[in-house]
């Protein structure tokens, strides 16, 4: 099951196979028996595995939130060298909470996409990590950190975990072979990928480059919201996530365990991949999503839900309904409310939002938000549509509108989001961003 293959097999990534279910508890096997049966931890496992379980929530931790696997492995996870801090690689731009560089300001901040990187400057996706904010602390479990990436070269012998958060990773362009201790995942721009904390894995770029969003979210892991009086059906169902089957690898070499934990990166020498899991059971599993599958509901006669009706995932704090972190997406749908304002509201709001864009438009925008950009509207600052799309939103015939062609996406967070200084002094910085409001006419004369 070694996982090097040919350039034609690394482009059909529609061969991978996957399991159905939102953290359910799966069972998968690449060699026949490998499972034990009727007990985690047998004296002896089949083909001389070495049994290890992965805790994802404290070991007493109720059972709707209880997360665990048990991985079957060639070694166990504790056979490498010392970790020693790494100097973070090529741009040096990777950060953790705690977030106190530069003082958070109220300001509304939009930035352009990063740059794709020249072929001659080999990146990989944990050197093209770039920190453009966050909040919380790390060592505490609370908040998440906001990082786009920027990579052009695979990783081969190199492999990598997060111990201080879930990595949400939202492609934008190219496609993401994720190599992980579960089994191989790919995904497109379109599709979510979620790492559970710990979970090691190498990144390999079947288009050559790759660039996207990621929220490292230090908090509760990631789990469906409650639906409500929506019912038993809707938003996202728990049958379009897909897990990885069993897949290993069994390599030796002079390979590298890069580790983020406590803020820091750390670097290992380790003498054969840790990708080396043949079997495992458990509810402790990287997955996927297709934003398409998410079944967006909204209104069917006057005003509009808050934006929450679109939330994919949330990661709940200890304040009931109050996200550590939300990932909420605008996909393509049907806008029929009557008299109506369609678009976004103008608004402020306790919760702080960083926004991304996929691919096409964001409807509260007329230009300025590009893919692969960014925004960040802060604990109660004031937002919504520029004033091109107030003019024309307010003058639009109200029949049923097709939103198309376009994939927003929001982390929103309870916590206040604190940028990083390359974010406030990077020129990709939109210095007059907040000039997009002032062109609103005062319409207002005393007369009803
Ligand atoms: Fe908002």
């Amino acid at each position: 099951m070694s996982e090097s293959k040919p350039a034609s097999a690394q482009n059909d990534l529609e061969r991978y196979q996957y399991q159905s279910g939102f953290c359910n508890d799966f069972a998968t096997e690449a060699l026949p028996g490998a499972l034990p049966a009727g007990q985690n931890s047998p004296q002896k496992v089949a083909y001389g595995l070495y049994a290890e379980q992965l805790s994802g929530t404290a070991f007493t931790a109720p059972r709707a939130h209880n997360r665990r696997s048990w991985l079957y492995r060639i070694r166990p996870g504790a056979m490498h060298h010392a970790f020693q801090p790494l100097a973070h690689g090529v741009q040096g731009l990777f950060r953790s909470a705690p977030f106190n560089e530069v003082a958070a300001s109220p300001n509304q901040l939009r930035w352009d996409p990063l740059p794709l990187l020249a072929s001659a400057q080999a990146t990989d996706f944990v050197d093209g990590l770039t920190t453009i904010a966050g909040n919380g602390d790390a060592a505490g479990q609370v908040g998440i950190g906001i990082h786009l990436y920027v990579a052009n070269r695979s990783m081969q012998d190199r492999f990598f975990y997060d111990a201080d958060g879930e990595l949400l990773i939202v492609p934008q362009q190219g496609r993401l072979l994720a190599h992980t201790e579960f089994g191989v995942l790919a995904v497109k721009p379109g599709e979510i990928l979620i790492i559970p904390r710990g979970v090691r894995f190498r990144m390999v770029l079947p288009d050559g480059e790759a660039r996207g969003y990621i929220c490292e979210n230090y908090g509760a892991q990631f789990e469906l919201p409650e639906l409500g009086p929506i019912g038993s059906n809707g938003l996202a169902n728990a049958r379009d996530f897909l897990a990885p089957i069993a897949a290993f690898e069994d390599r030796e070499g002079d390979f590298e365990l890069v580790a983020k934990f406590g803020g820091q990166l750390w670097s290992a020498a380790i003498g054969h991949s840790p990708l080396d899991v043949v079997a495992w059971h458990g509810n402790y599993t990287p997955y996927k999503y297709d934003l398409s599958h998410f079944n967006t509901i909204n209104t069917v006669s006057f005003d509009h839900p808050d934006p929450s009706i679109f939330t994919v995932l949330t990661s709940p704090s200890g304040l009931a309904g109050t996200a550590n972190v939300d990932f909420v997406i605008f996909p393509p749908r049907w806008m029929v409310a009557e008299n109506t304002f369609r678009p976004p509201w103008f608004h402020r709001n306790i919760m702080s939002e960083y926004m991304g864009l996929i691919h096409g438009a964001y409807d509260a925008k007329a230009e300025g938000f590009a893919p692969g950009g960014g925004s960040l509207h802060n604990c109660m600052t004031g937002h919504g549509p520029d004033a091109a799309t107030f003019e024309k939103a307010s003058a639009a015939t109200l029949a049923p509108h097709r939103i198309d062609n376009t994939l927003a996406f929001m982390f929103e967070s309870r916590y206040v989001i604190h940028p990083t200084r390359f974010a406030l002094d990077t020129p990709l910085l939109q210095k007059d961003y907040l000039t997009c409001w002032h062109g609103l006419k005062k319409n207002f004369t005393g007369q009803p």
